[in-house]
């Protein structure tokens, strides 16, 4: 027996009374007394606390999760509408679940699939970081061409089930996500949600389900961070981020690695770098320039320490589309079923660019030109807030093995951008932010 073992755990537990029993049983019941006096306070003080805490209150606070709603689906009109505009119409069709298809990218994704007989079905939450009267153009636009957009959170797992009773997807094409790197230092937790526990709760109900879909999702060239090597590569380290909306792309990467080693998931990323075009961001240099242009307020131009050029590898939607397109015709299919991996599966990323950076004065003089009017540039000094000062794509990997082969220079992408654009905001109709 070791020394150890002599003393009690609790000091002094062990200790004799002194006093007679029948003193010892009044006082036993005045603390029971006590006791209970004290534990109806501590329950009443849990309850004041409990009903007036925020995170009690049915509606959320957190602006992140004000989508999360699960009271407008379901019903067997709208299974119907689901299983229609997830219907393959050509033969090799396949059948996907784009997210975030009124996004930007999303929107031309889902036209492309449709326009060639895919079966598509939309989920976006029509958040409010952009203008959500655009993101409802865009449903509009999408609905001429027989998609239909669910209204709804990626993170609400009882929806996404749903849907997959409802159709057995082939493919996903997950492009949901809290974009841009600057609103990070405001809304942190929305980067969480969607780009984190967002792409986990789609990881979770795609391996449970059976047949489970192949998945092409989102990175971005905003991974290469501070990397100076130029262009970057996928080969390349991607351990530096400049900005918590990097940091949650590279975590996706990650994570996208596990669900692929442990259930078989076959997952493809795709690394896009600053898409440009009609329908496009209004958070986004080159749309917003545009209006401020137009409006004659001054435009702030970037400029790297001892007058370093800013430039950017900006690659038109129609050739980020046919990246995104050709990533989904080569995925192999996952191997796993009810949860459970079968075999290795597919993982892959790649670069979607342009491989020619453009310095930003240089986008100026394109919008001065198209727009024949004059910008009020205001030089200033690039924040250490999470843009960096060039991104600039190796494509080899992508054009070898998806064929990818961008061909719209930006000369061009532009003036169909500043077209539609014109067109859009017409007379003041709309106005832009
Ligand atoms: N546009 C670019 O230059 C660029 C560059 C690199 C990477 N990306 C990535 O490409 C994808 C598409 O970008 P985009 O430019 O079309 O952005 P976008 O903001 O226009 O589209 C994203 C869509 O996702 C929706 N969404 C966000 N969180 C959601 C959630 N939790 N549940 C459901 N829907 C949600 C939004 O409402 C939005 O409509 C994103 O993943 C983005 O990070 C874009």
């Amino acid at each position: 027996m070791s020394h150890l073992d002599d003393i009690p755990s609790t000091p002094g537990k062990f200790k004799m009374e002194k006093s007679p029993y029948i003193h010892n049983r009044l006082r036993w019941q005045s603390s029971i007394a006590k006791l209970t006096f004290w534990s109806f306070i501590f329950l009443g003080l849990i309850l004041v606390f409990f009903f007036r805490s925020p995170s009690s209150n049915p509606l959320p606070q957190d602006p992140s999760r004000r989508s999360l709603r699960t009271d407008n689906w379901g019903g067997s009109a709208w299974e119907k509408r689901v299983r229609s505009s997830a219907r393959v119409r050509s033969r090799n069709g396949i059948s996907v679940l784009v997210t975030g298809a009124a996004g930007f990218v999303g929107t031309h994704v889902s036209v492309a699939l449709k326009r060639r007989g895919d079966g598509v079905l939309g989920l976006d939450n029509f958040n409010d970081y952009y203008d959500p009267s655009l993101k409802r153009a865009r449903r509009a636009l999408l609905e001429r061409s027989g998609v239909f957009i669910v209204e709804g959170d990626i993170n609400d797992s009882a929806l996404l089930k749903k849907l997959f009773e409802v159709v057995a997807f082939t493919h996903v094409m997950h492009l949901a996500a809290q974009a841009g790197v600057r609103y990070a230092m405001e809304n942190p937790s929305s980067y969480v949600h969607s780009n984190i526990a967002g792409l986990v709760s789609l990881l979770e109900v795609c391996k449970s389900a059976n047949p489970q879909p192949a998945i092409v999702w989102a990175s971005s060239s905003s991974v290469y961070g501070l990397n100076t090597k130029v262009p970057f590569s996928e080969r390349d380290r991607t351990d530096q981020p400049a900005s918590l909306y990097a940091a949650t792309k590279k975590a996706g990467e990650e994570i996208a690695h596990t669900y692929n080693h442990i259930y078989g998931l076959s997952l493809t990323g795709l690394r896009f770098f600053t898409v440009y075009g009609p329908w496009g961001r209004p958070d986004m240099a080159y749309f917003f320039f545009t209006r401020d242009i137009l409006k004659g307020k001054s435009i702030p131009i970037f400029e790297a320490a001892n007058h370093g050029t800013v430039a950017r590898d900006f690659t038109y939607i129609d050739d980020i589309v046919k990246g995104c397109l050709a990533a989904l015709d080569t995925a192999e299919k996952s191997t796993g079923s009810g949860g459970k991996k079968k075999g290795p599966a597919q993982l892959r990323v790649y670069n979607l660019g342009n491989t020619s950076p453009v310095p930003v004065t240089q986008l100026v003089d394109i919008l001065e030109r198209l727009l024949k009017r004059k910008a009020k540039r205001n030089i200033m000094k690039l924040p250490q807030n999470g843009d960096v000062q060039f991104t600039h794509a190796n494509i080899s990997l992508a054009q070898r093995e998806l064929s990818y082969k961008p061909t719209t220079d930006l000369q061009t992408g532009l003036k169909k951008f500043v077209r539609w654009y014109l067109g859009y905001y017409s007379g003041g109709k709309k106005a832009a932010g």
